[in-house]
Formats: C-alpha cells, sequence, structure tokens
C-alpha cells in the first residue's frame, strides 16, 4: 500500500495523541507528536529563565535547543530535550500553564515547523497537533480534525493527570484548557483551524476503540486510492 502522511489536529486533550499513537502502531507507522515538541521548548525556556519579549535571547536559546524521540523498551515514544529524556516533565501544570504562550512565537513556530518538515520526509507518519493539516503537512493525504465537549476533554485530561499522581481540580483544568483553546485559535501565527479537506470527528460520546477504528478505516480508504 501506498506510503502517506496522516495530520491530526484539534484542541487539547480531545484524544489526539491516544488517537494518533495507536493507529501509528496498526499501520506500523512513526508517530511524532508536535505538542511535545513546543512542550520542550517551553521546559528549556522556563528553566533558563528565558524572556518571551527579548528576541535575542529566543533565537539563541532555540539554536541551543535539540529535540529528538526515542521509542522505549515498552514501544512507547518518549521525548528528549539535549538528549535528556523530558517526557514526564513536559506533561507538567508548570508547563502546560506556559505552553500556549510559547507556540504564539513566529521564530518558534517556524524553528518546529522545519523540523515536521524533515521528519516527515519518508511519509508514513501519524503526527498530531494544532497545524499540522493547515501548515505543515497541507499536502497531507488524510487530515483529521479532532472535537469534544469542553466537560469530557477536562475530565479526560484530570484521568491522565492523576494517573501520573498529580490531582487537579476540574475547575482548574477547564480553566486551563480554555484558556489554551482561547490562544490556540487566536494566535495570529498559525491559529488552531480545521484545515481545508479535513475530515472532522466528534469524540465527545465515542470510545478511543471507535476514534481509532474511523481514523485507520479513512487512512487505508486513502493508501488505496492514492495514485503514486
Ligand atoms: O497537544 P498538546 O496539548 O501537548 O500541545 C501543547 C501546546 O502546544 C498547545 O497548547 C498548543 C501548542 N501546539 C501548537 O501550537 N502547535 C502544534 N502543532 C502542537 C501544539
Amino acid at each position: 500500500m501506498k506510503k502517506i502522511i496522516i495530520a491530526i489536529d484539534g484542541f487539547s486533550a480531545c484524544g489526539k495523541s491516544t488517537t494518533a499513537k495507536e493507529v501509528a502502531k496498526i499501520l506500523g507507522y512513526r508517530y511524532i507528536d508536535s505538542g511535545a515538541m513546543y512542550r520542550a521548548v517551553t521546559l528549556y525556556f522556563l528553566d533558563h529563565h528565558i524572556s518571551l519579549t527579548n528576541p535575542k535571547e529566543i533565537q539563541l536559546a532555540l539554536d541551543e535547543i535539540k529535540i529528538s524521540f526515542k521509542v522505549n523498551a515498552k514501544g512507547k515514544t518518549e521525548t528528549f530535550l539535549n538528549n535528556l529524556n523530558v517526557e514526564k516533565e513536559i506533561r507538567d501544570m508548570r508547563v502546560s500553564e506556559f505552553v500556549s504562550q510559547v507556540s504564539t512565537l513566529a521564530v518558534v513556530r517556524h524553528a518546529m515547523v522545519d523540523q515536521q518538515r524533515r521528519m516527515g520526509k519518508e511519509r508514513s507518519i501519524v503526527m498530531d497537533g494544532r497545524d499540522i493539516g493547515t501548515v505543515v503537512f497541507p499536502e497531507a493525504e488524510l487530515k483529521v480534525f479532532l472535537t469534544a465537549d469542553i466537560l469530557v476533554r477536562a475530565f479526560r485530561r484530570q484521568k491522565e493527570l492523576l494517573d501520573r499522581d498529580e490531582m487537579i481540580d476540574i475547575d482548574t483544568i477547564v480553566g486551563n484548557l480554555l484558556k489554551r483553546d482561547e490562544i490556540d485559535s487566536t494566535r495570529q501565527e498559525s491559529p488552531l483551524r480545521k484545515a481545508a479537506g479535513a475530515t472532522e470527528i466528534d469524540t465527545t460520546a465515542i470510545t478511543i476503540d471507535e476514534e481509532v477504528d474511523e481514523v485507520v478505516r479513512l487512512a487505508v480508504g486513502k493508501m488505496l486510492t492514492k495514485k503514486k
């Protein structure tokens, strides 16, 4: 079957990464979590006290940042920042609260998009994020846009945090998600939008398995009909 690019976009906590990972596993594709890249940059900025109003400092910091992904013994992809495993740290609330601001910066986005495009050269990838179908791979054969009710999203995120022994009340999580939705969809540089030609899937009342089945079904359809 022909190799394709699968772009999965949507708001935070709509099940993008869970779906993307599972779809990649089923198809034998590579999974790239583009949000993890913005989170890794944010972690670096926080740890090095980089001022978001100082372009020179930001550029120097970006020059120092190397992000990579490695699959661990359990088959899970983990994020590395300058060769250090930061998979757990980049999911902390302190990063979640700051990442949307960092991702509004054009210079940060350009650096990430360049790297993401290089990762997609060989195709056979599933990448999830906010601008994958609109900016990174507008030519992707399959573009999916996920949505879900805000409370359902908040409970999903709360469960994820609980699994990591972080107890955050639901109102705080709703507040964080709404704030990020607002920043992500109103920013000047590549705002979150449903890409032209994307298939929208509302995940509010469907299970992850149903969500995965639907994306795999759409992907196989694209693989079979791809010309070259
Ligand atoms: O998918 P996530 O929640 O881990 O993403 C974290 C943040 O990164 C999100 O608030 C917006 C930003 N992001 C982005 O601007 N563009 C992407 N392609 C992926 C994430």
